[in-house]
């Protein structure tokens, strides 16, 4: 069911209000206020369901809530890397990609493996270079943004990424980071938005699940016709969870950014940092310690408010050096720690970091 008023003056819905009364089932009597989770592999024949790799009710009302947020048509994936697997597929053989220089590591991971087996080439580049994509766009066959990147947090002109890739290369933004609360891509003119839902969107650390967002419908054709074939399907329970975390995106985004200002601000007068990283928006911090990567490493085992631990988005701050995955990029600082702050009391993360760091 559309969320829009069917008549009257059109007047667009404010992206919190989206988020909780998108994807609802209709207003009837006794009709449940959320779609509930089908587990179904199978529908008897001859409706648009058929098979349970084919669809199911409970993506359907994620995907339309997600639509909506977008200003396009979602598909869930079980994974963000899934989703980006499938957004990929979209390359022709021998294709070229333009990909940031410092991307998330799985999706580096994915492109490097086709261009290891001959399948593509990839240009990487620095995302907040807006001249830089303009000259690598020229020629390429898809561009791919990471708005903002993970852990560097650069940030892209996506409208001027946009102008650059008319006519040509498809373009697509990872998302992740901004939520569709802080940043909708499709409105600046790309053509695909991609997703980790795990992240901010499902927002409770319990689920592992990715969407794509198109507003063009051939586009949007490949994206099933991959996910039926291929098979990375996402669990109904999972999709009905990060539609309950979606609810409350944008409050938990407005508690997040709000406290990583504040803490982005303080912590760029700390002895112990040589380096905040902050743009201005989001929930995401990137902080560079003065002693190196030992000081990094030993911060995390300071806190105790703070978790240390992978992944980031959900309502508890967690904390982590990047560096400590092999696979990370080389571009990345051996020093950095990505804060992912939560909707904990402002006050209480800060005296926790202070007191890690004044130990360093
Ligand atoms: C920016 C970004 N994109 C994609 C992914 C991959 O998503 P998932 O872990 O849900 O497969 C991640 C995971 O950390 C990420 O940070």
């Amino acid at each position: 069911m559309p969320s829009q008023p069917p008549a009257g003056p059109v007047r667009r819905l404010a992206p919190s209000t989206i988020a909780v009364v998108a994807g609802r089932p209709g207003r009837v009597p006794d009709a449940p206020f959320s779609e509930p989770v089908t587990f179904a592999s199978t529908y008897n024949a001859g409706g648009a369901l058929e098979y349970g790799r084919y669809g199911n009710p409970t993506w359907s009302a994620f995907e339309q809530a997600l639509g909506e947020l977008e200003g396009g048509d979602a598909r869930v994936f079980a994974s963000g890397l899934a989703a980006i697997s499938a957004v990929l597929s979209l390359v022709p053989e021998g294709g070229v990609v333009v990909a940031p220089d410092n991307a998330y590591t799985g999706t580096w991971a994915q492109i490097e493996e086709r261009v290891s087996a001959g399948r593509a080439t990839v240009r990487g580049v620095d995302v907040s270079d807006s001249g830089a994509v303009a000259a690598a766009a020229a020629g390429a066959d898809l561009v791919w943004l990471e708005s903002m990147t993970n852990p560097n947090l650069d940030v892209a002109d996506v409208a001027a990424a946009a102008a650059a890739c008319a006519g040509g290369p498809l373009l697509v933004v990872d998302a992740t980071f901004a939520t569709p609360v802080l940043q909708r891509p499709l409105e600046l003119g790309a053509d695909l938005v991609v997703h980790s839902v795990t992240k901010m969107i499902a927002g409770h650390s319990d689920v592992v699940l990715g969407a794509v967002v198109t507003a063009d419908p051939a586009l949007l054709s490949r994206l099933d016709d991959h996910r039926r074939l291929h098979g990375a399907i996402p669990g109904p329970m999972e999709t009905f969870l990060a539609l309950r975390g979606m609810r409350t995106l944008a409050v938990r985004m407005e508690r997040a950014q709000a406290s990583a200002q504040i803490l982005s601000g303080r912590l760029a007068a700390h002895p112990a940092l040589s380096r905040v990283r902050y743009p201005g928006f989001g929930a995401m911090v990137s902080i560079e310690l003065a002693g190196g990567p030992s000081a990094a490493d030993a911060l995390a085992t300071k806190v105790q408010l703070w978790i240390h631990a992978t992944s980031l988005g959900g309502v508890e701050s967690t904390l982590e050096r990047r560096r400590r995955w092999p696979s990370e990029s080389a571009q990345v600082s051996g020093a950095l720690v990505r804060l992912s702050v939560g909707i904990e009391d402002v006050e209480d993360l800060w005296a926790d970091l202070v007191a890690a760091l004044d130990q360093l």
